[in-house]
């Protein structure tokens, strides 16, 4: 499928969705959500997509927000249906996709932009990189999940103080918060997630999918985690790549997963 405002494409089983508005430092507007939902369920859907990254085009902004443009007008029904509609159809959906998803981040990760990579399963950025919650300069709160997932990453006091001062704080101190888990030049942002994820895909994705259900649910309110552990820890034990990883195992060869 081809977008207007996204690109995506395959390439050794990884698929890399580019979000391409960069005269608006690639600002989130309604269109370019329904866009990504799009590209991001149809690289879940294809088995040849073993690993998802998602990248700003230019060289400024992963993504500047949520377009502001666009809700300045809303009253308060419209604004709560903006949030609920976005966290439904992007930022949740990404979040429990069983396909891994990793986070870009080449430039400003602004608002709607971080929570975007907050979203994503985890996080890599270029040293010229600037994240921030700045909501509340705007008049309003952070929303597509970005005041449940800051503090899971960073913790409450940090999470409170990026939230209340509106601030933005540059890659190293995002390292130092494990906000992103690697900071590299640009030139060298995609090249160090495609090795992430040829390292990822020598993994079971059957297994890999198991665990992100497993981890995600310790953060979902009414889930015992523990109970999910179990039993999607049960359900590899019926599946092809738990046969083959432990059968290459104890033939003392490279397991050949024939995935999902
Ligand atoms: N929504 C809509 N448009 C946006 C945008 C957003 N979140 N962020 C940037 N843009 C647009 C600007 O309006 C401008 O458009 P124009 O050229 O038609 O006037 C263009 O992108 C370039 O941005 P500009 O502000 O000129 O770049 P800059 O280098 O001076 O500043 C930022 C960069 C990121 C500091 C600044 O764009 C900014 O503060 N953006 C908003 C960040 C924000 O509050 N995000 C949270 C939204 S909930």
């Amino acid at each position: 499928m081809s977008y207007k405002n996204v690109l995506s494409k395959n390439q050794n089983g990884i698929t890399t969705i580019t979000i391409n508005r960069p005269k608006k430092l690639n600002a989130l507007n309604r269109e370019t959500i329904q866009e990504l939902h799009d590209a991001f369920n149809e690289a879940d859907a294809d088995s040849n997509s073993k690993v998802i990254i998602i990248t700003g085009s230019g060289e400024k902004a992963f993504v500047a927000g949520a377009d502001i443009s666009e809700f300045a007008h809303f009253d308060v029904k419209e604004g709560a249906k903006l949030a609920a509609k976005g966290q439904k159809l992007l930022f949740d959906f990404i979040e429990n996709l069983t396909t891994p998803v990793i986070a870009a981040i080449n430039g400003f990760a602004l608002g709607g932009g971080l929570e975007l990579a907050m979203a994503c399963h985890f996080r890599v950025a270029s040293t010229n990189a600037r994240m921030g919650l700045p909501e509340t300069s705007l008049g309003v709160i952070p929303g597509y999940g970005g005041t449940q997932r800051l503090p899971q990453l960073v913790g409450k006091g940090r999470a409170m103080e990026m939230i209340m001062t509106a601030g933005m704080i540059d890659a190293n101190q995002a390292l130092s918060y494990g906000l992103v888990n690697h900071i590299v030049s640009q030139e060298e942002l995609l090249p160090r997630c495609e090795t992430i994820a040829e390292k990822i895909m020598k993994n079971s994705s059957v297994a890999i999918g198991k665990a992100i259900k497993a981890i995600n649910a310790n953060y979902k309110e009414g889930k015992d985690g523990y109970k999910t552990e179990i039993k999607q820890f049960g359900k590899c034990f019926g599946t092809e790549d738990f046969i083959e990883g432990t059968t290459a195992f104890l033939e003392k060869r490279k397991a050949d997963f024939p995935g999902r």
